[in-house]
Order: structure tokens, then sequence, then C-alpha cells
């Protein structure tokens, strides 16, 4: 069998640090379950990128409160998790329907080590390989069940662009009302601020193949509209996971403020 994604290790490993600090910013106690030696030894390679860092947990938070702002109005809301990795969000939000998709390798270690029977909301886990086939297959699981919320976190850089349209088809077919809670980064972003810690993805097999210099209008093509915009950076600098003061990154660091942001985006009413 393929082994666990590395970059599900590498986020993860993220998040098992924050969770150790006397005020963590998303506080997944479980994130350490995940890791293992193979985890611990991924994270390894990552643990001294402080911003990439800080912006990988600041980008959990961002999502955690957009899905928490949607549970209060609606406590059975659908959530799929498309490229779950180690999300532990079923067990630490209250509420929500969730459907955690990624492949078969993450899959069975999260059911071996937090088994879906043992979440506090309903959750289902499904293998996919994330061919259209299997995508649409796993998301009958929430099919006419209202709006369903999409997250992609820490997957859309991977993509090829054509693999990007080819997912948004998919939704669009397999849930006619949904939205999407992804991060979508720019080249000059990743050119200037991210071009160390992908070197070292790229080293590990995981090379960011969908970033574009607008990366948004795709979706916008695509019949989605904004609904919010949240810079990652300056989030991370807010939440002081960055050592940067926020005031000078909001007016005078435009390309670190605008080029990699958590998008809530919709169509379909
Ligand atoms: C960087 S990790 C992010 C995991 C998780 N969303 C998080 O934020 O911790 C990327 C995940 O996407 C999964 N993945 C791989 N190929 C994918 C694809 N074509 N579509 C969606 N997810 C994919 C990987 O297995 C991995 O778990």
């Amino acid at each position: 069998m393929e082994p666990v994604s590395k970059t599900a290790y590498y986020c993860a490993g993220v998040r098992a640090r924050d969770a150790e600090r006397p005020a963590p910013i998303v506080g997944d106690k479980y994130a350490k379950l995940f890791l293992g030696d193979d985890g611990r030894a991924v994270f390894e390679r990552f643990r001294h990128f402080d911003r990439p860092n800080a912006s990988n947990i600041a980008r959990h938070r961002i999502v955690d409160d957009l899905l928490r702002a949607r549970l209060l109005e609606d406590n059975a809301r659908p959530v799929v998790l498309l490229g779950a990795g180690f999300d532990s969000r079923a067990f630490r939000l209250t509420g929500g329907r969730w459907l955690e998709l990624d492949a078969a390798p993450v899959i069975s270690r999260k059911d071996q080590l937090l088994p879906a029977t043992r979440c506090p909301n309903p959750l289902e886990r499904v293998a996919v390989d994330f061919s259209p086939a299997s995508l649409r297959e796993a998301l009958t699981a929430v099919r006419g069940s209202g709006t369903v919320t999409v997250v992609i976190e820490g997957v859309l850089m991977y993509l090829p662009p054509p693999k990007v349209d080819q997912l948004l088809e998919v939704l669009r077919k397999a849930l006619p009302r949904h939205e999407i809670i992804c991060d979508l980064m720019t080249e000059r972003f990743l050119t200037r601020y991210s071009a160390d810690v992908h070197k070292v993805l790229a080293e590990l097999g995981a090379r960011f193949e969908g970033i574009e210099a607008r990366p948004l209008a795709r979706f916008l093509e695509a019949g989605y509209t904004v609904q919010s915009r949240t810079s990652i950076p300056l989030r991370a600098a807010e939440l002081r996971a960055m050592e940067v003061s926020p005031f000078i990154l909001r007016w005078f660091l435009p390309s670190l403020r605008d080029g990699y942001a958590v998008h809530a985006l919709s169509r379909g009413g």
C-alpha cells in the first residue's frame, strides 16, 4: 500500500506542536495521536519554517472559525472534508454531519487510531482515489441534504489546474447546493514567501502543481461568488503566530497580505 501522505503528517505536526503551547491557536489535542515515528520524522524537516508553519496553523484556525459560525446557524450542516488528512474537526467542533475523504492509507490510519464510532458527531470516512468517479460515488453520502460545506484545505496548490476544473465539475453535479471553503495561493506569494518550504515538499514528492497568478479566476468562471476572504498571513500576525506587526503587514506588505487567503465561495444558493 502507498504510504500516508507526507503533507498530511506535516499539517498534523504543526497542530500537535500548537496544542502543546500554553495558549494554543487551534488546540487540536488529537493531532499528536496520528503522528507516530513516521509523522514525527516528516515534521522534523519542517520544524524550522516559522512563517509557513504560522500560516498553516492560522489557516486551520480561520477554517475552524468559519465552520463554527455555520454550525451555530445550522447544527446539522453536512461538512465534507476533501483531502481531510488528519483533520479532527468532527471530534472538536460542536454539531455537523461529517464526511471525510482521503486516500486509503490516511483513512485506515485514522480509523485505527481514532475510530469514527467514537466521534460525538455523525461521521463517515470514505477512502477515495480522487478520480471523478470515486468522488462522485463518495459524495452520494451527503446528496440531497441542503447546503453542503466542502472544505478543501491545503490541497489545491498541489493539483494541476485541469484537475481543479474537474473537481469543480464533480462538485457542481453531485451537490447542487454547496459552498467551498479553501485556501488559494498566488504564484507571486509562492515565489516570494514559500519557496523554501516548497523545496522540501517537492523533495518529499509533493510539488505545488496548481499555482497560478490569479487562482480565484477559475472559481469565478465556474460561477462561484466570494462570500468571504481572509488573509492567512494577516490572521497569523493577529494571532501572534507570526512575528510581524499586523499593522505593518496590513498597510505595507500587500504581497504578503494578499497572496494567500482562505476563501468561502458559494454557488447555487
Ligand atoms: C496538505 S494535506 C492537508 C490535509 C488536511 N486538509 C489538513 O489541512 O490537515 C493534503 C491532503 O490531500 C490529500 N490529497 C491527495 N491528493 C488529493 C486530491 N487529488 N484531491 C484531494 N485531496 C488530495 C492527501 O492525501 C493529504 O491528506
